[in-house]
């Protein structure tokens, strides 16, 4: 290559490494696919390191991505938090053990996961957790200390045995499972949906009010030394193992090994765990163990040379956008969605990809016969990385979001702080089928004759204008409803009766049932619980002091209230619904059909077991969901309170739970008990020994626990 078209190179480059990163560390929003940009960058520093006379001191790879926000205090890193110079293929590996080899001997490599994460230092003193803080550019970071003690899992203070001042590193990562939950919650609200879980993380942890960040998923790793109070450690291994043991979550995999095929095979076996982890990977970190090594080996501008990462290839496929259609959901809101050329990915054969809403197809620039590369958002969601712009014909069709709604024709609008468009009409048959699929799921009135097709047939046919429909038909007549079309027909038949005993059933189904069913935005299952825990009935919801509480005190004392473990904005999406004419409609004729669903008339409870009637509290960070020993406990006859009473048996206390809790729980005369207990009273359950904790949930940071309850 000659001067001038290096020179011109090297200037489109920068442009587009900025660019991504502008789009990447500052929107949380990332516009081009980690390979690409991988390979720019080693494009730039080939072409900075051939043509020395163009490299300058400014250059996106001289210096570290990752960068300051406003509003944050900044933190100056000593020593700086450095980068990791990276790899992807195994031959480069060769090379870095044969300088290690070259320079030291009688050393072992560690292979740890590489956490797809954020990069965050913890610095304690006294034994108190004083400031947290981001990488920032490496030398300079923010101050997120407010946000980051929100994540259950940082311990807030230290063990005696620990160092009183310490500072570690590591990584904060939001849950692949949490991370789906938060996009399906975004997207119901009309918000701006996240990437992937790294941009989730981010974006929660660079919020101003660290109210939203509690409300987030997070979890952390530690997995590094910080500048003070690690040097005693002979090895990095050592030194991980007394972070475990003074309370940190730390890697739930690692590898010691002698060779570099041992090494090549840790890679390749880490690869194989890569989906049984709760947080995303991209790859490997190979470390020298011995810490008396690290001087000798030095350093480069990027990073330690007594670490190397390797990154996997990421799992993408390619394939093309054949149309753009939109779909309209139960809230009215028009998602589009690319209808792809199918194609095999991680397991499954795709072919639909959510494009979100109008603002991500431009940020995106994804258009009608773009190919594209096609990813897993979270290991499950699939999603467009990029598109793949030299693979256009010119032919390409820029989409358009429909000003009128694609299925009633009615009118469309953006509401003011939404990404997302809403068909307004609340009599559009779209909204309504949806609406009685989810009334008619599982989680909710769970009428299994009723699925998403015959939802449509329903509403198409008109046999229901209202999810509360169901509870006024003429179950006989449905019998004989077509359900095939035309020239094949099938009538309903049997199902009806079935239908007509499962709606009769869901009269009884208990308050947070109805409550999920109801569809209001922000109120998912677990929501629905916390919510029904502090009502009596359905017909409490409408005026709820306990909601308007929840909203008040927000607006008032911030932290202090997660007392009440509801969620503020699902507080104020419960109460609007009610005070809305379809809400105050709806509960008037749940009333006038006799329906006024209870807390807690649960059916499942057992009546026998060796928890019978003892009212049982979860708390703190427990090793599996909380949900999982929820329903042991009321396989045993136990009750799940959400809240220690007088009536409270046990209080199961995970780790991180505070001796304020405890002691009023015991004042109260319950029994405080951590999770091996509960496991030895469960095991002698009649209905089947409770099984220990899965391999990688005992090994796992543990989840943080949601809600923490004293009324
Ligand atoms: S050790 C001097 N160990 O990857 C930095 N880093 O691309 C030493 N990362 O900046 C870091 N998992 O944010 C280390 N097991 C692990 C890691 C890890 C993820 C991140 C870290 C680092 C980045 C480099």
């Amino acid at each position: 290559m000659d001067k001038a078209k290096a020179k011109a190179r090297i200037a489109e480059l920068r442009a587009l490494i900025e660019k991504a990163n502008h789009d990447y560390y500052d929107l949380h929003q990332p516009t081009v696919g980690d390979r690409d940009y991988d390979m720019w960058e080693r494009e730039l520093l080939k072409l900075e390191s051939d043509f020395p006379e163009f490299a300058t001191a400014d250059s996106p790879v001289r210096n570290v991505a990752g960068g300051l926000s406003e509003g944050f205090a900044k933190v100056t890193h000593d020593p700086p938090m450095q980068s990791l110079d990276k790899t992807h293929a195994k031959g480069e590996l060769a090379e870095f053990d044969a300088f290690v080899r070259k320079t030291v001997e009688g050393f072992t490599y560690l292979v740890e996961p590489k956490i797809d994460g954020i990069s965050l230092s913890l610095r304690y003193s006294g034994g108190r957790l004083v400031r947290a803080a981001t990488r920032g550019n490496g030398l300079v970071g923010d101050d997120i200390t407010a946000n980051a003690s929100t994540i259950a899992t940082i311990p807030k203070t230290l063990p005696p045995d620990a160092p009183r001042e310490l500072e570690v590193r590591g990584e904060a990562y939001m849950t692949r499972e949490g991370f789906v939950e938060l996009n399906a919650r975004q997207e119901a609200a009309g918000l701006e949906t996240f990437a992937n879980p790294r941009n989730a993380c981010a974006g929660s942890l660079k919020q101003l009010d660290s109210r939203v960040t509690a409300e987030r998923p997070l979890d952390v790793v530690v997995y590094n030394a910080g500048g003070v109070g690690c040097d005693g450690f002979a090895s990095h291994s050592e030194m991980i193992v007394a972070f475990a043991k003074w309370g940190f979550p730390v890697a739930p995999w690692s590898k010691s090994c002698k060779t570099m095929d041992e090494v090549f095979a840790a890679i390749d076996e880490l690869q194989s765990l890569r989906h049984t982890f709760r947080f995303e990977i991209d790859g490997a970190v190979i470390k020298i163990d011995e810490r008396r090594f690290y001087e000798v080996l030095g350093a480069t501008a990027h990073g330690p040379r007594w670490a190397r990462a390797y990154k996997y290839a990421p799992e993408r496929a390619e394939t093309t956008v054949e149309a753009i259609t939109v779909q309209v959901g139960r809230t009215g809101i028009l998602t589009p969605v690319a209808e792809l050329k199918p194609v095999p990915l991680a397991g499954s054969v795709i072919s639909r990809a959510t494009l979100h809403n109008a603002d991500q197809i431009a940020r995106q620039d994804i258009r009608v016969g773009d190919h594209i590369w096609l990813v897993k958002a979270g290991d499950v969601i699939p999603a467009v990385d990029s598109v793949i712009p030299e693979k256009r014909t010119g032919a390409e069709k820029v989409f358009v979001m429909p000003t009128a709604c694609p299925v009633c024709g009615g009118e469309v609008a953006r509401l003011e702080g939404e990404v997302a468009t809403r068909c307004v009409n609340p009599a559009c048959p779209a909204q309504l089928c949806r609406r009685l699929e989810h009334f008619a799921s599982r989680n909710a009135l769970d009428l299994k004759a009723l699925g998403g097709k015959i939802a449509d047939i329903f509403v198409a046919k008109g046999v229901v204008k209202d999810p509360l429909d169901l509870f006024d038909l003429d179950y006989d007549a449905l019998a004989s409803l077509n359900i095939g079309d035309d020239e094949s027909p099938r009538k309903f038949g049997l199902n009806a009766q079935n239908l007509r005993k499962a709606v009769s059933d869901a009269k009884s189904l208990p308050l947070e049932r109805w409550l999920f069913a109801v569809g209001i935005p922000q109120v998912g299952v677990t929501v629905a619980k916390d919510i029904a825990a502090e009502h009596e009935k359905f017909s409490d919801l409408k005026d709820s002091p306990v909601l308007k509480n929840v909203i008040e005190n927000d607006a008032k004392k911030g932290k202090e209230r997660k007392i009440l473990a509801i969620k503020v904005e699902a507080a104020k999406a419960v109460l609007s619904f009610f005070s809305s004419e379809y809400g105050s409609a709806f509960l008037d004729r749940m009333l006038s059909l006799g329906i006024d669903p209870l807390r807690g008339a649960r059916a499942a409870v057992a009546t026998e077991g060796p928890l019978v009637g003892a009212g049982c509290v979860l708390t703190g960070t427990l090793s599996r969901p909380r949900g999982e020993y929820a329903a042991l406990i009321e396989k045993a006859g136990g009750i799940v309170q959400s809240a220690v009473t007088s009536k409270t048996k046990y209080l199961i206390a995970g780790a991180n739970v505070g001796a304020t809790k405890t002691e009023k729980a015991r004042a109260l005369g319950t029994e405080v008990i951590d999770e091996a207990r509960l496991l030895e009273l469960l095991g002698s359950t009649p209905s089947g020994k409770a099984e220990p904790p899965a391999e990688e949930a005992k090994s796992a940071p543990a989840a943080p626990v949601q809600g923490d309850l004293f009324g």
